[in-house]
């Protein structure tokens, strides 16, 4: 597939997804969570792709948000649909893709932007990068699951707080709520996110896809993540992964996964 407003490398594994659309500081307008969705689909479909990071173009910003001028004369159930769509193509689809997904936060994440940072399964930020959502300060609230994916990061109160006040906080405070994992100078940004990257994709993916699984079955009403994880842990033991990783470690080797 083509696409018009994102970028798509691979190399060792690792295929970094770029979203660019530098002069509307990479705004998530409708084209692009439609690729955004095809892309991160395809990857995650494609055995040779271990890890996926997502990151915006350009110096200033990972996405500056929802495309605001998309959305500014839109219905009670246009509003609706928009945040259904969204969440189901994009945030969601991205929170329980089985193919880890870092964001390498590059500068600002406003709004749909660290909704879809707060929707990868980690994430790194350049120094220079600004986090907030804003929402409120057009009238409306988070619409791709920030309200709750938030407070689960960073805490309830100071989630009330950073969505109240729509303020931004710089990477150091992001650091210090764990809302980033690690803050480096920008043009270490990418090379650092890979080093993550390279490490995680040396272990079994079999075993990866399971932990972010049950990981997430911790947030979803009604699943005990406890039974899941015994679940998990069992079937474990039926896959290749399993027979070649215990194997190598007895064999005083390293393993060789075959992703099976
Ligand atoms: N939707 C649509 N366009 C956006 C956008 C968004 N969320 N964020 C930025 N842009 C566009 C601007 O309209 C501008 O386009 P133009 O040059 O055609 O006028 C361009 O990106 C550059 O943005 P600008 O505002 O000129 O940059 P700045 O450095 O002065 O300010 C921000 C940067 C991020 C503080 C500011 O762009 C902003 O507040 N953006 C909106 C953030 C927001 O509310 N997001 C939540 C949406 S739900």
């Amino acid at each position: 597939m083509n696409y018009e407003n994102i970028l798509i490398e691979r190399e060792n594994g690792i295929a970094v997804i770029t979203i660019n659309r530098p002069t509307k500081l990479n705004a998530l307008n409708k084209a692009t969570i439609e690729e955004l969705h095809a892309a991160f689909k395809a990857e995650n479909e494609e055995a040779s792709t271990k890890v996926i990071i997502v990151t915006g173009s350009g110096e200033k910003a990972f996405v500056a948000g929802a495309d605001i001028s998309e959305f500014a004369s839109f219905s009670v159930e246009q509003g609706s649909q928009l945040a259904a769509n969204g969440q189901e193509l994009l945030f969601d689809f991205v929170q329980n893709l089985s193919t880890p997904v870092i964001a390498a936060v590059n500068g600002f994440a406003l709004g749909g932007g660290l909704e879809l940072a707060m929707a990868a399964h980690f994430r790194v930020a350049s120094d220079n990068a600004k986090m907030g959502l804003p929402e409120v300060t057009l009238g409306v609230i988070p619409g791709y699951g920030g309200t709750q994916r938030l407070p689960q990061l960073v805490g309830k109160g100071r989630a009330m707080e950073m969505i109240m006040t729509a303020g931004m906080i710089d990477a150091p405070a992001a650091l210090n709520y764990g809302l980033v994992n690690h803050v480096v100078a920008q043009a270490e940004l990418l090379d650092f996110a890979k080093g993550i990257a390279a490490k995680i994709a040396k272990n079994s993916s079999v075993a990866i896809a399971k932990a972010i699984k049950v990981i997430n079955d911790n947030y979803v009403d009604g699943v005990n993540g406890f039974q899941s994880e015994i679940r998990a842990f069992g079937e474990s033991f039926g896959t290749e992964d399993f027979r070649e990783g215990t194997t190598a470690f007895l064999e005083k080797r390293k393993a060789e996964f075959p992703g099976k």
